[in-house]
């Protein structure tokens, strides 16, 4: 079997994916670990020129090798602060509100995953299968191919994919879904985001779509499918349950003095719904005084992409709204909202998880959230708090045992967080069961797993093929023949 070749943006450090970081960079690196492979991608540094164009720099552990590159000042804002996450993410979360289109960023955006490619090339291996990761590059493939790459190729999409009429608002849309094209596999987090795509090829890429996923746009022909991403959920109950009486979780007990707590943990993004959820946690005082004083909610949202001026604003915003709810509700003794922007190791989170009552995941859009599946892998299955999920994350699908609402109703969401606050035991540990075993159906292993079987088996391009849809056409034909 060939090599593992993992592509993202960010890469994890050897330390990392064998730690507490996210379940992601453990599961990728348990794939790499198999067949032995390169991990590569941006090393989140800004360096000078000299620096960018040497790399990259490599790192091995065992037959797994991370290769890094820091990027110049320039492409760090025109590919990563401008069009990932100025144009890309805004719009694919539904925000063209917040989206700013400029074409030196484009061009920047493709310029660097041009750079990236090239750099990548260096390391390959014939039979090398590789798996690039999000929407930092989806012009990855095409500049692969370009050079004349032949490997198979697959793209997973972390985030959702907008419907045609949210990504017609940015003007290179179609370079932009031909470049997708390239892919040999496309993995989407859900069948709306799957649909979305197939809608956009249809309608507006003169493609097909058949109903096994196979898809034929551009002159190409690919295959799309739908790879829920999970966590590993027995590790988070063992590590959460090993975590319990450590230190941190006593003071936050001793602190609560017996009032319940509400959890919630996500980067500091627009997308999150943190507003609306701190207003619905302030509706929930308002239209039940029995909590006031009786109900925390810590609410732990490390800042991200800060030098995005949409992430400033929120932030603003946030700071803003917690401060004014308690100042309203606040007592001497007692602050409604504890609000932290700061990062916690994720072993640690699990046993905040495990010690709140309940578990508030309210996006307005999210490809999965793989929060929502911690906070119910983390319960203690004698006593589990109650998740309160929004429709808008892909993991709403898969956990029936969440109380699940809609983000933008504050009043439906204070009164789910009404309900879960006094949800009895019975119907706490049935849900929690529920979701479990969803959980152990889905696990990371199985969303990796079944993402490189079907890499695999997607039919290699002849030798002096381009690739296209065409000729793999005639090469099956002669095969046949
Ligand atoms: C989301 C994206 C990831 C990204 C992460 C952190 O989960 O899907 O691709 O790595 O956010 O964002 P950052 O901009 O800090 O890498």
């Amino acid at each position: 079997m060939g090599r593992l070749i993992v592509v993202s943006n960010r890469v994890a450090t050897p330390t990392e994916t064998k730690g507490s970081a996210g379940g992601l960079a453990v599961g990728v690196f348990g794939a790499l670990k198999d067949t032995g492979g390169v991990w590569f991608g941006w090393s989140g540094d800004v360096v000078s020129e000299t620096v960018a164009n040497a790399g990259p720099t490599l790192e091995t552990d065992g037959t797994v090798t991370f290769a890094t590159t820091g990027l110049t000042r320039k492409d760090y804002d025109q590919y990563y602060r401008g069009f990932s996450n100025a144009t890309l993410w805004p719009v694919f979360h539904y925000r063209n509100d917040l989206a700013r289109y400029e074409r030196e960023e484009y061009a920047g955006y493709r310029r660097v995953n041009a750079w990236l490619a090239h750099k990548l090339i260096k390391l390959l291996e014939p039979d090398d299968i590789i798996w690039v990761h999000d929407y930092h590059l989806i012009p990855f493939a095409e500049a692969l191919r370009a050079e004349g790459i032949r490997n198979r190729i697959g793209f997973f999409l972390h985030i959702p994919f907008p419907s045609p009429q949210i990504l017609l608002n940015i003007p290179p849309h179609e370079e932009l879904v031909k470049s997708l094209c390239c892919y040999d596999l496309i993995g989407f987090q859900t069948e709306n985001d799957e649909l979305a795509f197939h809608d956009y090829l249809r309608r507006h890429a003169r493609g097909t779509v058949s109903g096994d996923g196979h898809a034929e746009a551009f002159g190409r022909e690919l295959r799309t499918g739908v790879y829920r991403i999970g966590v590993f959920p027995d590790d988070i109950a063992e590590q959460s349950k090993r975590y319990e009486s450590r230190q941190h979780v006593l003071d936050l007990k001793q602190s609560l003095e017996g009032r319940k707590l509400i959890m919630s943990v996500d980067r500091l993004d627009y997308s999150k719904g943190l507003v609306e959820r701190f207003r619905a946690f302030e509706a929930l005082l308002e239209r039940s005084p029995e909590w006031r004083g009786n109900v925390t909610l810590v609410q732990i949202a490390p800042p991200t992409r800060s030098d995005v001026t949409t992430y400033q604003d929120i932030r603003q915003q946030l700071e803003y709204e917690a401060g004014r709810i308690n100042g309203k509700y606040s007592g001497l003794d007692y602050t409604p909202i504890r609000y932290l922007n700061q990062q916690y190791d994720r072993w640690k989170l699990m046993s905040l998880f495990r010690e709140s009552q309940v578990g508030f995941v309210t996006p307005l859009h999210d490809g999965m959230n793989l929060v929502a599946k911690e906070y119910v892998a983390a319960q203690n299955p004698d006593d589990p708090g109650v998740l309160v999920l929004s429709m808008f994350a892909g993991a709403a699908a898969e956990l029936e045992g969440a109380l699940i609402v809609n983000p933008h109703d504050s009043i439906g969401m204070c009164e789910a967080l009404q309900r879960a606050l006094a949800m009895p035991l019975d119907e706490r540990k049935r849900r929690h069961e529920i979701d479990m075993q969803a959980l152990r159906k889905n696990d990371l292993g199985v969303w990796r797993d079944s993402f490189l079987r079907d890499l695999r088996s997607v039919p290699l391009a002849a030798p002096g093929s381009d690739g296209s849809a065409e000729k793999k056409k005639q090469d099956r034909r002669d095969a046949a023949s």
